[in-house]
């Protein structure tokens, strides 16, 4: 399959797309016989009553149906986790991660997999599980979908070219792309790339969207406008194929004699999609004080309680610091949300160091955190004059749920075991 890297563009539009002319058929979605020979196969992501907006499916038209396939056996998860699990413990401590290791043996996609938080119950469709990638072998012979949840990518070092049954995405770090659940894919390596590394978001709950803007108006932040879906692309390859599933928070593994990325046409509003962050059109304060982080939102998944996210994406990206007579850095804070954080480049306005590029940092429902000594310090000092604050790009996982760290996350040797430390020389400054 030569890579297409053409592009549909919208957020969940109703797509129509196919790699052959004629192959989509016309007002019906199952003919008693499809153009070419294709047998037609519905793709839900959505209960089949949900209400219309928020109805998800796509019709493939495909070579073989997806259910020519060997029995699943179970094969083991290495480092990843589900919840909920007892490898995973809830943990008020904040905690702060180096960049995990790029490998020195071959590792794909899969094996390079490394959970270290999880919440929720992916069985009820509720939370998440937060993992870390690092792998340097492209994916050929094996293929993979997760039965659990949506998955999105936010590629810190690397780039990725995602082949999906529904096409193909190129994805770069500053980038971020969306995989439902239960899509077929191949996680490879662009060319010239000798490894990658980033974070993965396990979303179980409900798909994100777009968050409401509210006062804000019809436009900014992430518009509909710049979100990019592929257009179909097939292959019809054969050859003895390992499909990797992750079902119920184990790896299963059945055989195929053929590659299940053969949707030659399809069409529907169920479709993996890439967005660039650096169109973010970031609002911020131009007279005083620092508004919270839901301003700076991508991409929402919502729980069953209004204005409460099962998962918010929410990014820190450069943008101009202007406010006046404002201690600008992240205020110092208690939420009942829990904050799992990344860093894809540059550096972050609340810390003078220890968050690099490719580092984690978890601050727990009601854990206390903000700005470190240093940064304090310095905002507290500082000539209030515009800022462009231009070497940035931060991301934050925020839930409503406590996240439990994984014994990886807990053990490894990237922890920061004395990051509280950081705060330990804020001193008292009062002067009754
Ligand atoms: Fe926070």
């Amino acid at each position: 399959m030569a890579t297409d890297l053409t592009y549909q563009t919208g957020f969940r539009n109703h797509f129509a797309t196919e790699a052959l002319p004629g192959a989509l058929p016309v007002g019906q979605n199952s003919p008693q016989q499809c153009a070419y020979g294709l047998y037609a196969e519905q793709f839900s992501g959505s209960a089949f009553t949900a209400p219309r907006h928020q109805n998800l499916r796509s019709w493939l038209y495909r070579i073989r149906p997806s259910v020519v396939q060997s029995a699943y056996a179970p094969m083991p998860a290495r480092y990843l986790v589900t919840a909920p699990s007892s490898n995973a413990m809830a943990d008020p401590n904040q905690m702060r991660w180096d960049p995990l290791p790029l490998p020195t043996e071959p590792t794909d996609f899969i094996d390079g997999l490394f959970t270290m938080a999880v919440n929720g119950d992916a069985a009820s469709q509720a939370g998440c599980g937060v993992h870390l990638y690092a792998f340097n072998q492209s994916m050929s012979d094996r293929f993979f979908y997760n039965a659990d949840g949506e998955l999105l990518f936010v590629p810190q070092q690397g780039e990725l070219i995602l082949r999906t049954e529904l096409g193909t995405l190129s994805v770069a770090s500053g980038e971020i792309a969306v995989l439902p659940r239960g899509m077929k894919c191949q996680v490879q390596l662009a060319d010239g790339e000798q490894a990658a590394r980033g974070y993965l978001c396990e979303n179980y709950g409900s798909p994100f969207e777009l968050p409401g803007l509210g006062p804000i108006g019809a436009n900014g932040l992430a518009n509909p406008r710049d979100f990019e879906t592929p257009v179909a692309c097939f292959e019809d390859r054969s050859g003895p194929f390992e499909l990797v599933a992750k079902f119920a928070g184990q790896f299963w593994s059945a055989q195929l004699q053929h590659s299940p990325l053969d949707v030659v046409a399809w069409h529907g509003n169920l479709a993996p999609y890439k967005y660039d962050l650096a169109r973010f059109n970031t609002i911020n304060t131009v007279s005083f004080d620092h508004p919270d982080p839901s301003i700076f939102t991508v991409l929402t998944s919502a729980s069953d309680t209004p204005g409460m996210a099962n998962i918010d994406f929410v990014i820190f990206p450069p943008r101009w610091m202007v406010a006046e007579n404002t201690f600008r850095p992240p205020y110092f804070h208690r939420n009942i949300m829990s904050e799992f954080m990344g860093l894809i480049h540059g550096a972050y306005d609340a810390k003078a160091e220890g968050f690099v590029p490719g580092g984690s940092s978890l601050h727990n429902c009601m854990s206390p955190h903000g700005p470190d000594a240093e940064t304090f310090d310095k905002a507290s000092n500082a000539e209030l004059k515009p800022h462009y604050q231009g070497n940035t790009l931060a991301f934050m996982f925020e839930s409503r749920y406590p996240f439990a760290t994984t014994e990886f996350a807990r053990t490894a040797e990237i922890r920061q075991q004395n990051y509280v430390d950081v705060w330990s020389t804020l001193k008292s400054h009062f002067k009754p």
